[in-house]
């Protein structure tokens, strides 16, 4: 049987693992999404290479070209459009959006953050992280909101602070779970087992994981 995908765009700005992660998931037959465009707003991102060696359907929109971020969203909503889009993902895609642009795609856009939010919204959450003191650390898919790194939460995963870490052994860590997360959590969004009720996610999913996670170890 040939299960209906739900027409998924990926918009990255720079290595596009995450943007990897989710188009390998993708190939996957009983996979309910398919990836119809991979868009970057810098012409010069790694993640565009990748996906043009895998045939995927790619563009380039420079936000420099553009007056201002109005004209450059216009652009993009333009290409998604043209691409039958259904769903944005956002896999690393550092531009902030209008209002406007974000509430066009209410409940249809997603985002990957490399925390376990809603701590440590923003940039070098790694660095804040350890100087905070954290002994858990994690990444989050949320739903976007006008505001950065806000919206209903679909999935986390934790992974645990060592000793001795700095900011890039970090990063390795929380992005490896990234690239769990992000797949499982894309699949039960275009799968129709995520419903957002006021600012909170109901998640139709039978979870077998029900142990803590400690940190240190015990
Ligand atoms: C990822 O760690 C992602 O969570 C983060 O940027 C990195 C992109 O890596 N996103 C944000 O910080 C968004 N606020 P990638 O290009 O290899 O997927």
């Amino acid at each position: 049987m040939t299960i209906k995908k739900v027409r998924t765009a990926i918009l990255i700005s720079g290595r596009g693992s995450n943007m990897q992660a989710l188009a390998d998931a993708a190939r996957d037959d009983d996979y309910p999404a398919e990836i119809v465009l991979i868009a970057s707003n810098r012409p010069d991102a790694a993640g565009l290479e990748w996906a043009k060696a895998r045939g995927l359907p790619t563009l380039a929109i420079d936000h420099k070209n553009y007056a201002n971020r109005e004209a450059f969203e216009e652009a993009l909503q333009n290409a998604l459009a043209s691409a039958k889009t259904e769903l944005v993902a956002l896999a690393g895609f550092m531009r902030l959006m209008t209002a406007d642009f974000v509430e066009h795609w209410r409940d249809r856009m997603i985002n990957i953050h490399p925390s376990l939010l809603p701590s440590f919204k923003g940039l070098h959450t790694h660095e804040r992280a350890l100087d905070a003191g954290v002994k858990i650390a994690g990444c989050t898919v949320h739903f976007v909101r006008p505001k950065m790194d806000e919206g209903p939460i679909i999935g986390q995963a934790a992974v645990p602070v060592l000793s001795g870490d700095d900011p890039d052994t970090l990063a390795a860590r929380v992005l490896a779970a990234e690239h769990r997360l992000y797949p499982a959590s894309l699949k039960l969004v275009t799968g129709g087992q995520v419903r957002v009720e006021g600012e909170k996610t109901v998640i139709f999913h039978n979870s077998n994981v029900s142990s803590p996670i400690y940190s240190p170890g015990l």
